[in-house]
């Protein structure tokens, strides 16, 4: 039971892992980049979204962030520091075909091969991903997922980028987090474009995965011996009672949030009792789609940040369910349930089920309100205990047999939290907005001191 274990009572060192286990920090790029007039970027759908009041919680955007379109060599550098020897970045659609179609943007080209050299000057291998939220909002303003002529859209931009960099990139990422995508965006409402509708989340969600197995062959065909993959989120479930109705309650939401991704990635098809919940609203499935789904992959990325406690009650949402707070759970300043044994039962389960080639987990951090001395340190102490506890979820997974070859810590540095805005820091690295100053937190210096002690 690794919830209640204090991280000082256990060793870990970067020797209990494999020498070829990938140590990682990640990023995306409307997170961090800023710069969004600038070399002949078009819109997205998040400087649209964010343009709205309401959206997001103090008002702001990604239009500045980090400003990392100016400041990736300190960035590289920083990331550098920490000892990480891999890199998970996102490529901008909007700067490759700022009208989403025709001719891809040589300025937008231009930068991620900067960035990709930068990375590698400072030997760390790139993950790209492909997709991390940003549709250009020209496909947006003609029907956007929603619309099957985005799938075609997206093979173009696969084909663009992977063009340019696929003599470098060897590791892709095709989406990140399509549930967010489809249901934060087009159910929930809370994530660009701001869409509320069940039936054109589904559809939305086919559409996504339809273009993640349609991008892998010219992925592959671009980049000689490329590495392809998708990051889901996946979250363990926990019943919020032994009743029949919570428990029923349980596998519907998780074949939502999991069954509906790895079910048709993993050759099953969707899940059919959510199908049959869908109704009339379960999407247009074309003759090819689940084969195309179905397309193999070299890895599963795993987002992985909380378990989920669920209830039943009639009426709430199509589903009948609510996601309730479980009482006396450890929680980030985000309310997010801190869990590292809910990894440990996630990569069991997936591995149990699917038997994915490899894991990385792409993405586990935490988001807790830090605080600067006065002479400038940031103990981020539970960021820190966070980021231990989870390598030892990691750690025991691949103890028992589970295949995890990498591990990507959210974040490099404080960013653009979304909806919440910059109210959120995730870093191991903390940002002064108001200056853009660099400060290693605590977290970050244990990550560094962890992976020179082994290396
Ligand atoms: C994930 C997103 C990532 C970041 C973290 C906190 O869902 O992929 O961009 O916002 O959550």
């Amino acid at each position: 039971m690794l919830n209640q274990v204090s991280p000082d009572s256990l060793p870990l060192r970067r020797s209990d892992f494999a020498p070829e286990f990938r140590w990682g920090c990640a990023t995306s790029a409307y997170q961090i980049e800023g710069a969004c007039r600038e070399g002949a970027r078009g819109e997205s759908i998040w400087d649209r979204f964010c343009s709205l009041p309401g959206h997001v919680r103090d008002g702001s955007s990604g239009a500045v962030a980090c400003d990392h379109f100016h400041r990736w060599r300190e960035d590289f550098d920083l990331a550098a520091a920490l000892g990480v020897g891999a890199y998970r970045f996102s490529i901008a659609w909007p700067r490759i075909f700022p009208n989403g179609a025709g001719t891809a943007n040589p300025a937008g080209l231009d930068f991620y091969s900067q960035l990709v050299d930068g990375m590698l000057e400072r030997g760390l291998e790139p993950w790209a991903t492909l997709y991390h939220w940003d549709l250009p909002q020209a496909l947006q303003d003609r029907g956007g997922w929603n619309d099957a002529a985005t799938i075609a859209g997206f093979t173009e931009f696969a084909a663009a980028v992977s063009r340019r960099l696929g003599d470098r990139v060897k590791h892709w990422i095709t989406h990140n987090e399509p549930w967010c995508t489809a249901f934060l965006g087009h159910y929930d409402g809370t994530h660009a474009p701001g869409i509320r509708d069940w039936r054109t989340a589904l559809q939305v969600c086919h559409n996504v995965l339809l273009s993640h197995g349609a991008a892998i062959p010219v992925l592959r065909a671009n980049a000689s011996r490329a590495r392809v993959g998708i990051s889901l989120s996946l979250h363990p479930h926990v019943s919020a009672s032994a009743s029949e109705a919570d428990r029923a309650a349980t596998r519907r939401y998780d074949g939502l949030r999991n069954r509906w991704f790895l079910d048709p990635l993993y050759g099953r098809g969707y899940p059919s009792d959510i199908l049959e919940l869908c109704g009339a609203d379960a999407p247009r499935i074309g003759a090819n789609d689940l084969a195309v789904i179905a397309t193999p992959t070299d890895f599963l990325g795993v987002n992985y940040y909380f378990p989920e406690t669920i209830a039943h009650e009639r009426g709430h949402g199509p589903l009948s369910v609510r996601v309730i707070d479980r009482p006396g759970a450890e929680r980030t300043a985000l309310g997010w349930e801190v869990s590292p044994d809910g990894l440990v039962n996630l990569l069991a389960r997936v591995w149990r089920d699917y038997r994915p080639d490899e894991i990385h987990i792409t993405e586990n951090g935490s988001s807790y309100d830090d605080v600067v001395a006065p002479d400038g340190s940031i103990a981020d102490v539970q960021r820190r205990d966070y980021l231990v506890r989870h390598l030892h979820a990691v750690r025991a997974s691949i103890g028992a047999g589970v295949p995890v070859k990498g591990y990507f810590a959210w974040t490099l540095m404080d960013n653009f939290e979304w909806a919440e805005g910059y109210t959120r820091r995730f870093g191991l690295v903390h940002v002064d907005f108001a200056t853009q100053r660099r400060q290693l937190k605590r977290s970050g210096e244990w990550y560094r001191d962890f992976l020179r002690a082994g290396s």
